[in-house]
């Protein structure tokens, strides 16, 4: 045993000295073997997940050159707010010019503005923010709520399993991320036009009262899910971010 435990101090000494510690936890970051002059969001932002857990789909970024085309051996790092993990946070472009990573949010509700970032050749760094959804619980029951009762209207988009209706409608609603109506909107007043149906507000009768469907609870749910996913982001009138 001691011989071994020799061995490996020594192995640990050599491989700090010469730095080339592959297999050590910490690795050190990738070496870029190109450089492109942007970096662009594939796919993966603006997901929904519940906090503290892993996102469904991996964030894909892509490295391009002046022509737009992928660049391949380009470093791309992402970075986040305290509670958010990358697996992995530093990579390589792929042959296609991408780089795909898997994410796990912090605990806390709310949006989390991530950021990528690869440079140019003048070794200027290229930012991009990526925004992800991290739902509580009550941010969580109020997608289930919106699911049943408000998508086949408010979702614009038709699914096998999600038939939408938006399009039938002479007077068409909004889907739940356009902030720039519901920003407008009190709390108030996404309860009284929830819980009374459209003409509470002077908006369309087809827009049906939920008051008797739906607990307080479920409707304050649903309001916490629509300020949650609202883009441009909602900001509480008055609310001071002392945690933040
Ligand atoms: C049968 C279709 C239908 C369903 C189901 C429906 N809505 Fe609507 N909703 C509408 C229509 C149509 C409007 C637009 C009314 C107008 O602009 O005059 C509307 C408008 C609204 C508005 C005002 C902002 C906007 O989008 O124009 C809110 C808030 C709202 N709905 C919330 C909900 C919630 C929450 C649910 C589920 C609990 C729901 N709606 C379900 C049809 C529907």
């Amino acid at each position: 045993m001691k011989s071994l435990h020799g061995t490996a101090g020594m192995l640990a000494v050599v491989v700090a000295v010469c730095g080339c510690s592959r297999q050590h936890k910490a690795a050190p970051a990738p070496q870029a073997t190109a450089v492109g002059s942007a970096l662009v969001v594939s796919s993966g932002d603006k997901q929904l997940g519940p906090a503290g857990a892993p996102l469904g789909q991996p964030l894909v970024m892509q490295v391009n050159d002046d022509q737009g085309n992928g660049v391949t051996g380009a470093l791309v790092m992402f970075t986040g707010p305290a509670g958010v993990k990358f697996d992995p946070s530093e990579l390589l472009t792929d042959s296609s010019g991408q780089v795909s990573t898997n994410l796990t949010l912090g605990n806390t509700s709310g949006r989390y503005q991530l950021t990528a970032v690869t440079n140019n050749k003048a070794g200027h760094a290229l930012p991009v923010q990526v925004p992800e959804l991290a739902a509580g619980y009550q941010e969580e029951l109020g997608y289930q709520v919106q699911r049943t009762y408000c998508s086949r209207c408010h979702n614009p988009e038709s699914t096998p399993e999600q038939v939408s209706n938006h399009d039938n409608l002479s007077v068409p609603p909004h889907s739940f991320d356009q902030g720039d109506t519901y920003n407008k909107l009190s709390d108030a007043d996404l309860t009284a036009i929830i819980g009374h149906g459209g003409p509470a507000m002077n908006l369309s009768v087809l827009m049906p009262p939920y008051g008797k469907t739906l607990t307080k609870a479920e409707i304050q749910a649903v309001i916490a899910y629509i300020r949650l996913v609202s883009d441009p982001p909602y900001q509480a009138p008055g609310l001071v971010y002392a945690k933040q």
